[in-house]
């Protein structure tokens, strides 16, 4: 078993300091987990993309700190070496810092070692409230999920000189604030450099170019699990969506003919019995 990820040691990884790129990826329950930690993956989030990949959502405004709770539980039983990132849902530290904190806690409590959170500088007292209490925090700029609505969908963001600036200074007050990484969604390649170069932080870049501290992904797109939306990010190592389908067609067509299931995968009687060769009109074996 590899040694466990620590909040402190992504803290000081920075790729232009000669360190090598950290791998994140979302996982939802203990077999994705599992996965994951085998490959030798440094960081699981459980994201509330779980709303979309998992549950059907057409966003993730739809998750609750409860269902978080749920996933974040399954990731943590399958006790990863990775370091588990949980995500706050929208809407569990909007309201109040009070709110955020225990919110927060919840998804600790769960088995996340930290919690990720979308905005910039307009969190930062939820921000320093959790720093405060002791739970860790990763940052997330660019392109942030829960703002589709307010961005009037998913778009590439600071593309314009302005917007740029303006991601770069979100990501230094994030860090000053007390942020341990930062993901980094969503912008063009230049601005990922940017943002990496601003900061001593490490940047985890998802559509956001090579220029990040390490790249994140999520599982499903990965594998070739989900093909409603194929971003342009996305580069994927599986197509076990097309590998499903073809074994239950088998499964179906092997049940439909009798193939399935053979004498090997039935159970025997311990030993024959009178009532046995009563029930099943022939001695059994
Ligand atoms: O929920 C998620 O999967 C995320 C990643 C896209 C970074 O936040």
């Amino acid at each position: 078993m590899s040694a466990r990820t620590t909040v402190p040691s992504v803290q000081g990884r920075k790729v232009r300091r000669g360190d090598v790129p950290l791998v994140m990826v979302t996982a939802y329950d203990a077999p994705g987990a599992r996965l994951a930690d085998a490959a030798g993956i440094d960081l699981i989030l459980v994201g509330d993309s779980v709303a979309m990949v998992v549950l059907g959502y057409d966003d993730t405004l739809q998750v609750t700190v409860d269902d978080m709770v749920h996933h974040t539980a399954a990731v943590a039983r399958a006790r990863p070496s990775s370091l588990i990132v949980a995500d706050m849902p929208w809407l569990s530290y909007h309201v109040s810092v009070e709110d955020t904190v225990r919110n927060a806690a919840a998804l600790i409590r769960a088995g996340a070692q930290c919690v990720k959170l979308e905005g910039g500088r307009k969190r930062l007292p939820m921000i320093e409230a959790l720093v405060d209490a002791e739970i860790p925090v990763m940052g997330h700029i660019g392109l942030t999920p829960q703002s589709v609505n307010a961005m009037g969908g998913f778009k590439v963001q600071g593309r314009r000189h302005e917007a740029a600036l303006a991601l770069v200074d979100d990501a230094k007050a994030l860090e000053h604030s007390g942020c341990f990484s930062l993901v980094v969604e969503g912008v063009p390649t230049e601005v990922g450099a940017m943002i990496t170069d601003a900061v001593d932080i490490p940047t985890i870049g998802i559509g956001a170019g090579p220029g990040c501290d390490g790249q994140v992904l999520v599982l499903h797109d990965v594998l070739g699990l989900e093909d409603r939306i194929l971003p342009k990010f996305v580069r994927r190592y599986a197509d076990l969506g097309a590998d499903g389908v073809r074994a239950l067609s088998a499964y179906a067509d092997d049940v439909r003919t009798g193939a399935f299931p053979s004498t090997e995968e039935s159970y025997r009687l311990a030993t024959p019995t009178s009532e046995a060769l009563g029930l099943y009109g022939a001695p059994l074996s």
